[in-house]
């Protein structure tokens, strides 16, 4: 079904949305992430679903516009910049674009290449913020929080209590730094390269921003609110390749599998998805299953793919 030509319909993106969120609302099941002490003092109620098509026509349900941490949906986004800025070349150098089946935070690399695995897990997206911290020194979360803000269409911030929480926090990310720098795949400075990741993780978002971020890459780089070119087709085209194959860490098979559209998920309880040409989808809630993933978010995008038929296949 053509999303678009529906909306507000009884069979509509509309009525679908806030059907969904009715379904999903009641699970109650999963933990608020707590390795990082800031994000266990989040309000695990929170839920909300927000989509927007190419055309930019908006439907949010619930707590679409509460902030949360970005963290790992801020990878695909990074990844994206990094290939445009760097060029496919120098990227695919340092960082594969091979599924691992792992855990986020997995201590292992191709053993074929000494490299990450891929840009979607730690060690990839740490590897990738250090080719932007190499290239951009001092103005690197700059330059990486305005093409953040122009896929969200809006200026964002960052939650400076996250950040320095992960900072203090982040000894896993920090030896994962260390042993990219030891492989040969993190050329930049390690201490740079993991400020910069983890101020990327702590950039606040809402559902909402996710979905204008989503339909930014649905609209081939370009927001469709605001009309601006945030990415290049060839760098969205490949982000969205590793996102679909990568995006969900080790439940990334069962997502292509179930869901069938490239997503992004974050422990601060938020999944990103796009669905190619049509629309970019943002859920937030922010109790997570053992993988890391928001399970209402999970319940929300099998629903909203199955009724409104956006499988890939
Ligand atoms: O690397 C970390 O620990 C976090 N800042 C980001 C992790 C994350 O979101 C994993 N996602 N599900």
């Amino acid at each position: 079904m053509a999303v678009s030509q529906s909306a507000g319909g009884a069979y509509g993106l509309e009525s679908v949305v806030r059907h969904t969120y009715e379904r999903a609302r009641h699970d109650i099941s999963g933990e608020l992430a707590a390795y990082i002490p800031e994000l266990a003092r989040v309000d695990p109620e929170r839920f909300g679903i927000a989509a927007i098509s190419v055309e930019g026509e908006l439907v949010g349900v619930g707590d679409v516009e509460v902030p949360f941490t970005i963290q790992s949906i801020s990878k695909a986004l990074a990844y994206c910049l990094a290939l445009e800025a760097l060029g496919r070349e120098k990227v695919l150098a340092h960082v594969g674009v091979e599924p691992s089946g792992d855990a986020f935070n997995a201590i292992v690399f191709d053993p074929t290449t000494n490299r990450p695995y891929n840009p979607m897990v730690n060690a990839g997206a740490i590897t990738v913020s250090g080719l932007i911290a190499g290239a951009y020194g001092g103005e690197a979360f700059e330059m990486l929080m305005d093409r953040f803000s122009a896929a969200a269409g809006r200026r964002l911030d960052i939650d400076e209590t996250v950040y320095r929480s992960e900072a203090e926090t982040g000894h896993r990310n920090r030896g994962i730094a260390h042993l990219l720098k030891s492989a040969g795949a993190l050329d930049a400075d390690v201490d740079a390269t993991v400020d910069l990741y983890f101020r990327q993780c702590s950039i606040l978002v809402t559902a909402s921003d996710l979905a204008r971020m989503g339909a930014t890459l649905a609209n081939i780089g370009e927001n469709p609110l605001t009309r601006a070119t945030v990415f290049g087709v060839e760098a969205v085209r490949n982000t969205l390749s590793v996102m679909f194959t990568s995006g969900m860490y080790d439940f990334a098979g069962n997502w292509a599998f179930d869901v069938g559209v490239p997503a992004k998920s974050g422990v601060g309880g938020g999944i990103l998805g796009v669905v190619n040409r049509q629309l970019g989808i943002g859920t937030y809630s922010p109790r997570l299953d053992a993988k890391g993933n928001s399970v209402r978010g999970i319940a929300a995008f099998r629903e909203l793919t199955e009724e409104l038929g956006l499988h890939i296949f």
